[in-house]
């Protein structure tokens, strides 16, 4: 489905609101809400409305685990970091208990961060089915999303959930199709003209995860939403 905005503005605060909305009907079913947030730039406005009146308050915070799609192999400190962008425009303004906030600490070895993210995801999955309430994914110009990039053997992976790509630099951890795809809604995070090109490919070309990663996105008994500003659905 396609919820097309006039500016990037509205889309992120449709997008504050539909974490709101999927929290409180996770809540309602299980008992906690459990998201993946997007790094990149795109979802930055969205945390910051969700950190703000009305959304904020919409919240059973001390409910809320949050975990990552993907994260970018350098200190926490470093800009180019996907958690400390969370924080700063979200985590530390909104009453979510620190232990239910789970970065992808990598600065150090990708592949050991990676499995030890695995163990975090499985133990807090237990025997529950591993399907996380709402993922915020985003798009890259090549059509790359999380840190899955077009030919990269990460597309390849049938059975971890989290694997190193060290094909590129930082290197990146990531988040893989066998468990994105268990979630119950993925949300594409999409603004730009300069997004135009990849959004028209990724949803009218014919399937190629390998050429288009983000076409690999296709949720188990789950659904995608693509919140999408006018200028990145200009060639639609
Ligand atoms: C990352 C992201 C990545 C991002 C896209 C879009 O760590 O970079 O997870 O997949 O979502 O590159 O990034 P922008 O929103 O900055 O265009």
């Amino acid at each position: 489905m396609l919820w097309i905005f006039s500016d990037p503005e509205a889309l992120s605060r449709a997008a504050a609101a539909l974490f709101a909305r999927r929290a409180r009907q996770a809540i309602r079913r299980s008992g906690r809400f459990a998201v993946a947030l997007s790094g990149g730039q795109t979802p930055r406005q969205a945390y910051e409305w969700l950190a703000r009146s009305p959304c904020r308050d919409a919240v059973e915070w001390d409910r809320v685990h949050v975990f990552w799609g993907d994260e970018r192999c350098v200190p926490f400190e470093d800009p180019r970091n996907n958690a400390r962008m969370a924080f700063e425009a979200l985590l530390t303004h909104v009453p979510i208990p620190q232990d239910q906030i789970h970065p992808i600490a990598c600065a150090d070895d990708p592949k050991a961060a990676a499995a030890r993210y695995e163990r975090i995801l499985r133990d807090f999955f237990g025997e529950r089915p591993a399907r996380f309430d709402l993922i915020f994914l985003g798009l890259g110009e090549d059509g790359h999303t999380a840190s899955l990039f077009p030919s990269s053997p990460a597309l390849e992976e049938q059975v971890r959930w989290v694997v190193a790509v060290e094909e590129v630099t930082p290197p990146r951890v990531t988040l893989t199709f066998p468990l994105l795809n268990q979630a119950y809604l993925v949300a594409f995070l999409v603004s730009g003209a300069n997004k135009a090109g990849i959004l028209r490919e990724v949803l009218r070309s014919p399937s190629d995860p390998r050429r288009w990663p983000a076409q690999g996105i296709r949720p188990i008994g789950g659904r995608i939403l693509w919140l999408v500003d006018r200028a990145a659905c200009s060639l639609l």
